[in-house]
């Protein structure tokens, strides 16, 4: 984006006390990215210089994140909060040698785009502030911005401070400032503490600035994107249109969204054109779709990778797994972390793999547990299957190597071998390695007493009516 040069200062030392949460405000996550990552990703996306974030209520679980995120930043620390003209008062020492124009951000306020950056960046011009505002049908909570009648900017009052009649602007502070850095320099100093709250306001810059007939100007901006999130409940509808984002750039891309209102995923998830998504599904982490792959209703994926023309039916779950191209998944089937699922494998219903691999074309469809072993390609596993791979104490793996047939309700009692083309009996628990085309069998020999129903019926009978 060709346009100015600027800096972000990002406000992020605040508590957030509404939430009752021992997490940072600005670490609670929208669509799986916390607050203060999307107003950073926004700020970098728009082409912000440097980035400033004043930090301070629970300052080293920020720092960390950032950290994870790998964000060049420079930190501002705001030891004591005493509000938002303090916090960004700690910032000008900082400030390098570039940073001649600030775009000042609450880091609670994640529905910002970069077009809209641009657009405040480009009326801003000569003026010494800009300041972004949104008009509400229900202001409560921002600050009312008081215009005079020519609409010039007057001063912006906070809930707190305002009175019965200020309060019924609907004009809000939407926590957004283009500011220079020379009238930044010359005003923070001079903002007194409210009487009030003890706070000093960063929003008290207005009223400084028309005393000293500075130019300022408000820009609107749509609501939407100046929500700031004080609570659960505004940090829901903040989800609420990210995730409405998400899925329109999906659609457009070729995702077909049955119910766009009833999907749930992270902005970290990746869907190539064909991908379908039914009704429910929850998609989260580094979870990746490939072309033409179907999730229908209900299924969780995390961190999941699907290949192309894969389905997993509904009610699934899966975790850190894999399924390669032309697999089948479900429905309710659970895959843990390691589960390699080979190309046009089947998994059926309630069956669980965990740190296996299936070859190609391998079936395990029924209720089955797979635990830490390597399955060969055409490989068939019966109903009630079990891969018994722990002792207690360690964990064994089994082999199944191509071809071989696993009867019903076998116990595979690990470490073991099934060979090559081998075949076990349904029923057996095995505990020693099968060698390549063998049939094992390893269950009690059955007996049949003629007529002996009867006599056992009556004996039982009897025993009731004592
Ligand atoms: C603030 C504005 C209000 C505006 C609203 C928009 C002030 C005084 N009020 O109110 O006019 O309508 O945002 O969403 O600015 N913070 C610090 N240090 C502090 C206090 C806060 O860094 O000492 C940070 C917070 O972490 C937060 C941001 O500043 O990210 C805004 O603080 P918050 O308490 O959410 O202010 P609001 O009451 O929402
Ligand atoms: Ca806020």
């Amino acid at each position: 984006m060709n346009s100015k040069r600027f800096s972000t200062l990002v406000l992020a030392a605040g508590k957030g006390s509404r939430m009752k949460s021992s997490l940072p405000k600005v670490l609670h996550k929208a669509c799986g990215r916390s607050l203060l990552e999307h107003v950073l990703a926004v700020a970098e996306a728009a082409g912000a210089t440097n980035h400033y974030v004043v930090v301070g209520h629970g300052r080293e679980l920020v720092l960390e994140e950032l950290g994870r995120s790998r964000r060049t930043f420079v930190e501002v620390w705001q030891k004591e909060q005493k509000g938002t003209g303090h916090a960004a008062l700690m910032a000008l020492p900082l400030l390098r040698q570039e940073d001649d124009l600030l775009l000042i951000v609450n880091g609670d306020g994640p529905l910002l785009t970069p077009e809209s950056i641009q657009a405040i960046l480009a009326a801003h011009g000569k003026y010494d502030l800009t300041l972004g505002v949104m008009e509400l049908e229900n202001p409560t909570g921002y600050g009312r911005v008081l215009a005079g009648k020519s609409g010039a900017l007057q001063k912006i009052v906070e809930e707190k401070e305002a009175s019965d009649k200020e309060r019924k602007v609907r004009l809000v502070n939407g926590g957004l400032y283009v500011v220079s850095r020379r009238f930044l320099v010359e005003a923070l100093p001079k903002l007194k503490a409210s009487g009030k709250t003890g706070e000093i306001y960063l929003t008290d810059i207005v009223a400084y600035g028309v005393a000293k007939k500075k130019k300022l100007q408000s820009f609107r901006l749509d609501a939407e994107e100046l929500l700031g999130v004080n609570d659960f409940s505004q940090l829901a509808a903040a989800e609420a249109v990210l995730r409405k984002r998400l899925c329109q750039g999906w659609m457009r891309d070729g995702v077909r969204v049955e119910v766009p209102e009833a999907l749930w995923a992270e902005m970290s998830v990746a869907c190539e054109p064909g991908v379908v998504l039914g009704p429910g599904v929850v998609l989260k982490g580094l979870t990746r779709l490939g072309a033409g792959v179907v999730v229908e209703a209900g299924a969780v994926l995390i961190d999941a990778q699907v290949e192309a023309g894969a389905v997993v039916k509904a009610y699934s779950h899966l975790e850190g797994a894999v399924v390669r191209k032309g697999a089948q998944v479900g429905p309710f089937a659970r895959l843990r972390p390691g589960a390699d699922i080979g190309p046009e494998a089947r998994i059926g219903n309630f069956v669980e793999i965990k740190n296996a691999s299936l070859g190609k074309g391998s079936k395990v469809n029924h209720l089955s547990y797979v635990g830490d072993a390597e399955i060969g390609q055409g490989v068939n596993i019966g109903c009630g299957f079990v891969a018994c791979n722990y002792d207690g104490v360690n964990k064994h793996k089994t082999f199944i190597k191509d071809d071989a047939f696993v009867g019903s309700s076998v116990n595979a009692v690990a470490p073991i071998t099934i060979g090559k083309g081998a075949y076990v009996a349904t029923g057996s628990t095995i505990n020693r390695d099968v060698p390549e085309g063998a049939l094992a069998i390893a269950r009690s020999k059955q007996e049949n007493k003629e007529g002996y129903a009867a006599r056992l019926r009556s004996r039982m009978q009897s025993k009731k009516g004592k």
